[in-house]
């Protein structure tokens, strides 16, 4: 393991920024740290980079416990979410920084420079000052800055929160393909699900100082561990009374549910696939979302939330509708469990 945080703890007075932290990142990998905002993820970036100490536990770097080791000594990259580039320094300068401060000599500094330049396809831009630059080329300078003195690991805070939507989603995958060309072992904090799912190898989830669940984006979005993880990822619903769903029956160690808009499907009635499990519900509004419909039912008493193709066939607000659940993620105060329509154990009303 290339990173390994063992029960890092960190007060700020009272309050618990980390709480018994562990975990571990394999070498070259691209980590998300994702959690709402306050859950620790800046901390635990900071503490990993030599700016903040933990009050105790262990931080070990390459098999080499760093807790001592001040940050300029560790190695590290740090980007931050307000670009931080120097203002009246030129785009070459800036990159150029942690080298001249490493004393390199200028024939080094200039490659290197322009090998980054390259990198992050800035050619010809480098003469420019950081208010000559659009939001996304000033953090892809943030981004070249942090490896230009080859470091071993590198820590992205939120990267691109000051950017809009759609260069952000640009953004996104220019990291991830740049990251990996590079090779570098990777932090990035987010709290968009979207922007953890496409960019991150491997997801932590972070909630209220602590570590929920560690895994694979679609492990996380597929197995989820906590009920806070259940909760947090997805466009969760909860539902109190999901006992009368059906294909599900209520139990009792498990009083509420967590239901997503995938895991619902609305038909037209007379067109469903396991008649025998689907329930009539009505569409009580209709929301076009650009590449989908959201659909908001109720259902013998309960609402849910569906999406639908705009390739399907057209809904209004108070049509009846056949409504099947695949599954729903059941949860109580410490755990959490898959409970899946009856008519998937019902082999005899499966069709394939
Ligand atoms: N230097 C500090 N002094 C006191 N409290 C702090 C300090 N730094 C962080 N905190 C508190 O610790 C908690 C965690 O902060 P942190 O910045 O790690 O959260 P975060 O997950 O990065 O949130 P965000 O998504 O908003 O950036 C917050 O409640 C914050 O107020
Ligand atoms: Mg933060």
């Amino acid at each position: 393991m290339y990173v390994e945080l063992k029960n890092i703890n960190k007060n700020f007075g009272n309050f618990r920024a980390s709480d018994n932290v562990t975990f571990s990142i394999e070498q070259g990998k691209l980590i998300g740290l994702l959690g709402p905002s306050g859950s620790g993820k800046t901390t635990i970036l900071r503490m990993i980079a030599g700016l903040e100490n933990p009050d105790s536990g262990d931080i070990i770097i390459d098999g080499v416990r760093v807790n001592d080791i001040p940050a300029s000594k560790r190695g590290i990259g740090f980007v931050f979410q307000n670009y931080a580039l120097f203002r009246y320094m030129t785009v070459f300068d800036n990159i150029a920084f942690g080298l001249e401060v490493q004393k390199k000599d200028k024939a080094y500094i200039k490659e290197r420079v322009g090998e980054l330049i390259k990198l992050i396809g800035l050619e010809g831009l480098d003469k420019r000052r950081p208010h000559q630059l659009s939001g996304g080329q000033k953090q892809r300078v943030a981004f070249a800055r942090a490896l230009a003195p080859n470091p071993h690991l590198l820590l992205l805070d939120e990267p691109f929160a000051a950017i809009d939507a759609k260069v952000r989603k640009e953004l996104r995958t220019w990291l991830r393909e740049t990251i990996s060309k590079v090779g570098i072992t990777s932090i990035f904090v987010t709290h968009d699900q979207d922007e953890a799912v496409e960019v991150a190898d491997e997801i932590i989830i972070t909630n209220k100082g602590r570590v929920e669940q560690k895994g694979s984006p679609a492990e996380i979005y597929k197995n989820p561990q906590t009920p806070f993880a259940a909760k947090f990822i997805g466009e969760s619903l909860m539902i109190e009374d999901y006992g009368r769903l059906k294909g599900f029956s209520l139990d009792k160690e498990y009083p509420k549910a967590v239901i997503r808009p995938d895991f619902v499907s609305v038909t037209k009635p007379g067109n469903e696939v396991y008649p025998n499990s689907s329930a009539t519900g009505t569409v009580e509004d209709i929301f076009f979302r650009g590449n989908l419909y959201e659909l908001r039912l109720r259902v013998n008493g309960v609402k849910l939330t569906a999406y639908r193709s705009l390739e399907d066939e057209e809904l209004r607000a108070g049509d009846e509708v056949s409504v099947l659940i695949y599954r729903l993620y059941l949860y109580n105060d410490n755990s959490v469990k898959l409970a899946e329509n009856d008519v998937f154990r019902n082999v005899n009303e499966v069709f394939i």
